[in-house]
């Protein structure tokens, strides 16, 4: 039997070898049999039509004048963008190329990037909308953003919020949600929350921030707001310890689901609960979704019409997906280390930019000037035995470097995820490929360094101190990690 074997693959090799052309540039990948595959699988999520890239790589004939500079990207590793450290963890979403993998695309240009017989590869499934739900499905339900917004070909829009009503009133359970920007050029960044309007407002016409353009979607004083107050302080009035304690829970469950849709950030596409995990959209908790839009000129006036897809879990007795925040905080939210009081002028810095209702933390220590490796630690702890699924950190251009750390509680600890160069213009979260069981009592750490020095290129003002804002000249520190319980499917729950 074995020598069978042998004998036919000896076969195939002296045939392949003969069938090679005299004079044929020997050896020369094809785009058919070798590149293609390489190019669907690891570019084209982003080189497709309506996606985040300026030209689609789905054949051939598309790629082919790119030939060149996609050999100068992929050997710089400026693409596919991925940034993880590969000695630690292994990702899902790892678009990189391997060693071999490179070698193959720079051998095919330099062979002049024949096409070659037989047929081409196909594109896998996508999206023609562009959504990029990975089995290239349409949303199940989409809400579009009322209106398109306009951006002038220059100068600086601030980050501001707008507010739609939130079109069902129960609790959605989903496999995926994505949030779309509607023009990619323009688009810094979006997150969508779930909100409520603050108290005494309605929805209404006002500034989009203040001083900026009458919009429809604003928080604006509500006449009628009086006679609610007066209800709303007899209710309190019943004072009553179980009720009190009702409030204290249902709070915290409001904090947990106010991510709702979550955001668009260039490199996040759709974000998928693994096989058996629903995520929930709480439509019976909140009455309003917060965007909160960042948009950057091009130099041409633009417009953006966001959208949110979402796509319905099949299995709804699927685990549900958490979020730990990594600030000294334990998975029931309370607070490890108390952090230091903000100093008055701390507070007002903060405060004065921060953009309510988001669930963004806006406590991160002021950086000092000139300073190459500020670090920062976020921690957060499991209260539950859990299985952690993702890791994702957010930092502004003086972000340099994380390094994620997992602390069993027998002190063991295992790197997570290195980032060694991080970049604010790809915001990726990193699905772990299997993931980790970590017993109650286990933390973890996010320990990411700042770059507030004039070596840092993208810095500009080396000589200030740099305070939390959502602006990206100012700073943030958003580390979270995602994870379901162990003993808990979401039945009753949440
Ligand atoms: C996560 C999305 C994404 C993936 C995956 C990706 N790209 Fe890109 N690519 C972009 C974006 C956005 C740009 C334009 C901005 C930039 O250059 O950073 C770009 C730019 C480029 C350019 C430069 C185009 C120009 O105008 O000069 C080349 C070449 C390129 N990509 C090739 C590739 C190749 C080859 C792959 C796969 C091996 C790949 N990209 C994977 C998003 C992506």
């Amino acid at each position: 039997m074995t020598r069978l074997v042998a004998l036919s693959a000896g076969v195939v090799i002296a045939l392949s070898l003969a069938a090679v052309p005299a004079g044929a540039a020997e050896g020369t990948p094809t785009y058919n049999e070798h590149v293609g595959d390489i190019l669907l699988n690891n570019c084209a999520s982003c080189h497709r039509p309506n996606q985040v890239a300026p030209m689609s790589l789905l054949s051939y004939r598309e790629a082919r004048p790119w030939a060149r500079a996609i050999k100068a990207k992929v050997v710089s590793r400026e693409m596919p963008p991925w940034f993880a450290d590969p000695r630690f963890g292994e990702f899902s979403n790892d678009i990189s190329l391997s060693d071999d993998e490179i070698e193959t695309i720079v051998a095919w240009v330099d062979g002049g990037a024949p096409q070659g017989d037989g047929a081409a590869p196909e594109p896998p499934d996508f999206s023609a909308a562009g959504w990029s739900h990975p089995d290239g499905l349409d949303p199940d339900y989409v809400i579009e953003f009322p209106i398109a917004w306009q951006i002038d070909a220059e100068g600086e829009t601030p980050n501001f919020n707008l507010f739609t009503p939130l079109p069902f009133d129960d609790v959605m359970r989903v496999s995926a949600t994505e949030v779309r920007p509607g023009n990619y050029a323009v688009t810094h960044h979006i997150t969508t929350g779930l909100v409520d309007l603050p108290p005494g407002t309605k929805l209404g016409r006002g500034p989009a921030w203040p001083g900026g353009p009458l919009v429809d979607y604003v928080p604006v004083e509500d006449p009628d707001y009086a006679a609610t107050e007066a209800d709303a302080a007899d209710e309190a009035s019943a004072d009553d310890e179980e009720a009190d304690e009702r409030s204290a829970a249902e709070l915290e469950e409001r904090r947990r689901a106010r991510a709702g849709f979550g955001p668009y950030i260039p490199g996040v596409g759709a974000r998928v609960v693994r096989d058996g995990q629903v995520r929930e959209v709480r439509g019976d908790l909140f009455d309003y979704i917060i965007w909160n839009l960042h948009y950057q000129a091009t130099g041409k006036p633009e417009v953006a019409r966001p959208a949110i897809g979402a796509w319905f879990a099949n299995d709804t007795d699927g685990k549900y997906q958490r979020t730990l925040s990594l600030r000294e905080y334990t998975s029931e939210n309370e607070q490890l280390v108390a952090p230091p009081p903000l100093t008055a002028e701390e507070r007002a810095a903060a405060n004065a930019d921060r953009q309510a209702g988001q669930g963004l933390n806006p406590l991160l220590a002021p950086i000092p000037p000139n300073d190459p490796n500020w670090t920062v630690t976020g921690i957060g702890a499991f209260q539950n035995d859990a299985v952690l699924q993702s890791l994702f950190l957010h930092m502004h251009v003086r972000g340099k470097d994380v390094t994620y750390v997992l602390t069993y509680p027998d002190g063991r600890e295992e790197i997570l995820l290195r980032v060694p160069n991080y970049a604010f213009d790809w915001q990726f979260e990193y699905d772990l490929v299997e993931p980790i069981r970590v017993p109650a009592g286990s933390t973890v750490k996010a320990i990411a360094r700042y770059d507030n020095s004039r070596a840092n290129r993208l810095n500009p003002a080396p000589h200030k101190e740099v305070y939390w804002s959502e602006q990206s000249w100012d700073d943030m520190f958003l580390a979270n990690v995602k994870y379901t319980l162990e003993d808990e499917d979401t039945e009753g729950d949440n």
